[in-house]
Parts: structure tokens; sequence; C-alpha cells
């Protein structure tokens, strides 16, 4: 079997150059971390998006660093190939500079994780350089950032008027020098997403972004149909696998009723 080469920052800023699509999707335990990237996934982000498909909350706000740091955690030791970013949480970036890095350094020391994910544009940026300064990467997230729902109300598209647009654009010129790595662009419209792709050489992630970008991520419940509470047109379902399980443990109770399981050979 061939060595296995682990995915870096420059291997993904390389795969841009080289008009590679970069494959991102999201985790949060050991034995998911390990089938994506056995998979052959290219980058497994930590997502704060843990809150709403493990947790149960409505939103990505409640989750806190200690839980980020626990699941990070768990995901690290799942994984050889893949670079792993983790989220960082809300309110734990935006105090100050000081306590993002002190953030930022648990989840790399502590979960082990390569690189974090912040939101937002200009608010973040003398932390998006503090954190590089240091030696963290960062990835930028722009376009519906999820952790201000609540000052926006609404998860609809972003930059579809063009001051909006033109915003995203100049957030993402002003990541990119800053230092990040890379910028996560979600639901925005698919002509937004180009220019900013067009215009950086660090590469873009989408996710409801449209196919120009330089990869694209998913949150794997989603896509696996796992997490099934609402679906969003960006989502492709590659399987269903909450009715799956649904018919399995239907399937399972009415054995053991039925005095069918376990049977001989399954017994000592
Ligand atoms: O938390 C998350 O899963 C994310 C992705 C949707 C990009 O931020």
């Amino acid at each position: 079997m061939g060595k296995t080469r682990k995915i870096t920052t420059e291997a993904l800023r390389r795969m841009k150059a080289d008009g590679r699509k970069i494959t991102a999707l999201t985790a949060y335990d050991h034995l998911f971390a390990s089938l994506l990237d056995d998979a052959g996934i290219d980058l497994i982000l930590v997502g704060d998006s843990v809150a709403t498909v493990v947790q149960g909350e409505d939103t990505t706000v409640p989750v806190t660093l200690d839980q980020m740091i626990y699941h990070a955690g768990l995901v690290s030791r799942g994984v050889r190939r893949a670079f792993v970013v983790g989220d960082m949480p809300f309110l734990t970036y935006r105090v100050s500079t000081e306590e993002a890095l002190h953030n930022a350094g648990r989840l790399m020391q502590t979960a082990r994780v390569e690189a974090v994910k912040i939101e937002g544009g200009q608010p973040v940026l003398d932390c998006v350089r503090r954190l590089t300064d240091a030696g963290i990467p960062v990835m930028g997230h722009l376009g519906l950032t999820p952790q201000s729902i609540h000052k926006f109300g609404t998860y609809r598209v972003r930059g579809e008027e063009s001051s909006e647009a033109e915003q995203i654009l100049e957030d993402a010129r002003c990541l990119e020098q800053a230092g990040a790595f890379g910028v996560v662009l979600e639901k925005i419209p698919t002509a937004v997403a180009a220019s900013v792709t067009r215009e950086l050489t660090i590469p873009t992630i989408g996710i409801g972004a449209g196919p120009e970008c330089d990869g694209q991520i998913l949150v794997s419940y989603d896509m696996l149909g796992l997490f099934t509470r609402f679906h969003p047109r960006f989502v492709r379902r590659y399987r269903e696998l909450a009715a799956e399980i649904r018919g399995a443990v239907e399937s399972y109770c009415a054995d053991v009723r039925d005095g069918d399981f376990p049977n001989a050979d399954e017994s000592y």
C-alpha cells in the first residue's frame, strides 16, 4: 500500500492552483471521521453545526468551546490524511484577539485540529492576523454566518443585492490579506462566489454557493439523509440513512418480540 500523503494548507493551495476540486464534509466523532478519511475526503470540519445535528439545538449559538474541544479531539484521532479544521464557537474570538489566541490554542493543542474557522469579515481581521502570526491557520467564513442568526433573524441567501455582494468580495480580499488560508462561502449566488473565487489566490469552499468554488462542503448528516428536520435546496442527499436506520431498528424489535433473535448461531 502506498504511503498516505497528509493534506496540508499548502496542498489545498496547490489544489486550487492546479484546478483540482477540494472535497470537504463535517464530522463530530471518531467513527465518522475515520469513515470520511478512509473514503478520501480532503478536509474535515468539526463544525459548530454539532449543536443542531448532534445536540438537538435550534441554532449553533449554544455550543461551547469545551464541547468543541471534546468533539474535535474525537475527530482528530480518527484521521490520517484529511486536513482537520475546528470551528471556533460563538463569542470565543470576538471579545479580544488575546482571548481568541488563547481559545484557538486550546483547540489546536488539546484537540489537535490543524486550523480553526471563524465567521465574519471586517470585524475579525485583527483576530485573523493575530492567529496566523502565532502559527494558527485560519479559515474564514462569509455569506450566511449562522452564529449571527439572532442579529439577522433569517437564513436567507446573502449577497443578492449588489452592496451586500460587494461587501462579501471586499471581506474576502481582506481575509486573504490578513493571512487566512481559505474561506467558506455559505448560501450566496453562484456569480458572487465565482467572482470571489477568481479574485483570491486562497481556496474558496462553497456550501450553497454554486459550482465555481474551489471546493465544496456539506454537513455529513445532511448529505447522508440522517438529519431530516429540514432539507435546504443546496443539500444533495446521497443516501437516506435515517429511513435505513428506522427500518433496521423496527426489524430488530420485531425479531426480539417474536423470539426470532437471537437464534442458535447467535447464542453460546
Ligand atoms: O458548522 C458547520 O457545519 C459549518 C459548515 C456549514 C460550513 O460551518
